[in-house]
């Protein structure tokens, strides 16, 4: 049979959390490894999603085109899949040529079949930034929900698919005017034509998990409305039609023809076929995604394909709920969650997927807490799995040097044997349901009864009188190993791949296949000296609380008047992007007015506001002082007002309102920075050595420390925080 596997392509707007990998990659990943060794056809694809407004509004906080946030994360991204082990045919990006290219010709095909037309709508325009205000850039409150933050494509909380205009008490997500409604001409998908299509194609999915089903059950029956497919914007798949030189289309419409086009492109790299997996009506399709991406596989998808006609439809959308990171959703701006990089910096990747398959939240939210991850580990891969493994290993290898022959077998052998037999079966039944989680399990009582049973047999104690029971005894023991390696194989690829090595055999996992799990293990077969699998964690909770307190904003100043009574101050106006602060600072000795105008600076925004000389002061700059010199700090001239500083990639938005006694506590130093790397090295009071990452260009540039548990060095995403003067290092900041 020949499998299709569609993993949901993660936007490249920032590095994959352990909740992407939790909610689909790893499962897909899985479920791809047990095909292949079952003897299937397998070809499994994904890519960056490097279209749309999650790019272009990242890219305007960071002072940097669409494209290089797209590279950068793509690159990052390709990297987490291939250490992780999820062994994609392709992981391809939408930005490439060759995707438009589908694209152009599956948008133009359902223009031909009668599907798509010219339309005009009314759209949200920001009169502020003088933009149309597509998906992302407006927010308000979800018609059918309530929720307040909804977006203009679709609703985080409820999940329903939105138009703009439905939104209620909208606003710019830039700026937050109250958007204005123009008419703008679009191209529409005639998704309404095709309902009876899809609830006839619905019918028989009673196979697919209840919370999929229910939920496009429950979307169709409120009727399917066509949809707008193109946008005003200028990043993105060109619409091939003569006047939509300025449109583009939208970013989920092409985004889920990279199924197709990855296959394609499979095809031209490799010389397989993807029509085998397209057009012959045997192949099986089955998508892995969250939850939140369910309505556009499960109708949008499936609508495309049939108005394509010929193109096989999914089989199954396995669709996850959320993992969860102590209780709170992942957020990036809230630093809350767990970045892969990060992670496989810390663990090797077989550690990662252990902890991930027995937590995955496949029928309801689960949790990830360090606690959690740290005893999982411990307890379950490390003493049970790996503890048995390696004493069954090195007791055959010292003992016999090769697999030892199986004499006769007494109850408890056969114990063993039935168990193997058992689990292997039990996880077929799981497996082919999509049920990973409860596969795992089964494995899992295997590995624990492995130790049971070598304690039973005790065979150095056997070894000493009975040479052909203790035999007997190793080979029952490496028959459950030979068992463990090829059924664990598509949960823990690497750590399988070893034990194959260690128990001596010269071909892969893959060609042996998932059957010849139960195959005796070959008498005689030379075993390789095993080393030990994995080594016990631990992780000290990574947590910066003084960090946590500050709350560091970019602002521009934007006017600035002497103080009538106080003759070192000015009272200053200060653009946050989303409001201007008053601020009175006391800069008149160390700057002119005009050198001060225009100039970006780090605004201390959640300080508690206190009256100086008469004035409110709603905040404060930050500078660095060694004494002599007086230089404000800034992030260069390319990043946005409004913009959160980040220490180590930690953001400091969401912040409480900081008293002055406790802002003087902080410490906050100058320094220069002389190496970086995968950590940066700073001079300033002293060495710090930082555990961050840096691109080589901020080698020996000037740069700030905050002082927490650890040094932390201060950022806005690729551009460094430092002061505008040169200081002596060491200055202090405040
Ligand atoms: N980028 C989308 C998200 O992260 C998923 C796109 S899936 C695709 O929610 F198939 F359309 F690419
Ligand atoms: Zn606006």
């Amino acid at each position: 049979m020949r499998v299709f596997i569609g993993v949901a392509w993660p936007y490249a707007n920032g590095p994959i959390h352990l909740g992407h990998i939790a909610g689909a990659y790893l499962p897909a990943d899985i479920f791809a490894r047990y095909q292949r060794l079952r003897g299937n056809e397998v070809l499994m694809v994904s890519g960056s999603d490097e279209h749309g407004t999650p790019i272009t509004i990242t890219a305007e906080k960071e002072g940097k085109t669409p494209r290089e946030i797209a590279d950068r994360y793509h690159r990052i991204n390709a990297e987490v899949m291939e250490k992780l082990g999820i062994s994609f045919d392709l992981y391809f990006r939408t930005s490439h040529p060759h995707h438009k290219d589908v694209v152009k010709r599956f948008f133009l095909r359902l223009m031909e079949n009668g599907y798509l037309y010219k339309d005009t709508m009314i759209s949200p325009y920001c009169p502020n930034c003088n933009r149309f205000l597509p998906d992302r850039y407006v927010e308000g409150t979800c018609p059918y929900c309530g929720y307040e933050n909804a977006r203009g494509d679709q609703c985080d909380s409820c999940g329903k698919t939105l138009d703009p205009k439905d939104l209620i008490n909208s606003r710019c997500a830039i700026c937050g005017a109250q958007p204005e409604f123009r008419e703008t001409e679009h191209i529409f998908f005639a998704l309404s034509k095709l309902e009876k299509d899809i609830l006839r194609w619905l019918a028989d999915k009673t196979y697919w998990r209840d919370n999929v089903i229910n939920f496009t059950r429950n979307f169709v029956k409120s009727g399917l409305k066509d949809r707008a497919i193109t946008r005003d914007i200028e990043w993105g798949v060109e619409v091939p039609l003569a006047n939509f030189e300025h449109k583009r289309i939208y970013v989920w419409f092409e985004a889920v023809i990279g199924y197709l086009s990855a296959s394609v492109e499979w095809s031209r790299r490799t010389g397989n076929s993807w029509r085998a997996f397209w057009l012959d009506k045997n192949a099986r399709h089955y998508y892995f995604l969250g939850k939140d991406n369910i309505p556009f596989h499960t109708i949008i998808w499936p609508a495309m394909l049939m108005a394509h006609g010929e193109l096989n439809l999914p089989y199954n959308v396995v669709a996850n709920e959320y993992l969860r990171f102590s209780g709170e959703k992942f957020s990036k701006s809230r630093g809350i969650g767990v970045w892969m990089p990060e992670l496989l910096a810390n663990f090797d990747p077989d550690i990662i997927r252990f902890y991930t398959a027995l937590n995955m939240p496949e029928h309801r939210d689960s949790d990830f807490t360090w606690d959690d991850f740290v005893q999982k580990v411990n307890e379950e891969l490390v003493d049970k799995f790996g503890n048995f493994i390696h004493r069954a290993l090195i007791f055959a290898y010292r003992n016999f040097g090769e697999i030892p022959p199986r004499g006769e077998i007494d109850d408890t052998d056969k114990e063993a044997l039935e168990l193997i037999e058992k689990t292997k079966k039990d996880m077929e039944n799981y497996l082919e349901k999509v049920e990973l989680k409860k596969a795992f399990k089964v494995w899992l009582n295997l590995a624990r009864y492995g130790n049971v049973y070598f304690d039973k047999k005790a065979p150095w104690a056997l070894c000493k009188n009975d040479r052909n029971k203790c035999a007997t005894a190793i080979n029952i023991s490496l028959q459950i190993v030979k068992a463990l390696a090829v059924l664990g194989y598509p949960y823990l690829p690497f750590s399988s791949r070893k034990i194959w090595r260690y128990l001596g055999y010269e071909k892969s996992i893959e060609e042996y296949g998932w059957d010849d799990a139960i195959e005796p293990v070959p008498e005689g077969q030379k075993l390789n000296k095993p080393e030990v699998l994995y080594k016990k964690i631990t992780r000290e909770e990574e947590r910066y609380e003084k960090w946590e307190q500050i709350e560091l904003r970019i602002g521009v100043i934007e006017e600035v008047v002497e103080h009538p009574d106080a003759d070192k101050l000015y009272i200053m106006k200060v653009n946050l992007g989303t409001e201007t602060r008053q601020i009175i600072a006391g800069m008149r000795p160390y700057y002119r007015k005009d050198e001060l105008l225009g100039k970006k600076v780090v605004v201390v925004a959640n300080l508690e506001p206190a009256k100086i000389r008469g004035y409110e002061s709603q905040g404060m700059l930050l500078a660095a002082d060694d004494g002599e010199t007086v230089a404000l700090l800034t992030p260069g001239d390319n990043v946005k007002a409004g913009t959160y500083v980040m220490a180590n990639g930690i953001e400091s938005s969401h912040r409480a309102v900081l008293k002055f006694k406790k802002f003087k506590k902080l410490k906050i130093i100058s320094g220069i920075i002389t190496d970086t790397g995968n950590k940066i090295t700073v001079k300033a009071d002293k060495e710090y050595i930082i555990d961050h990452s840096a691109p080589e260009e901020w080698k020996n540039k000037q740069c700030v420390v905050f002082l927490d548990k650890k040094p932390l060095i201060l950022h806005v995403g690729d551009a460094l925080i430092y002061p505008e003067r040169v200081v002596t290092p060491g200055g202090i900041v405040r």
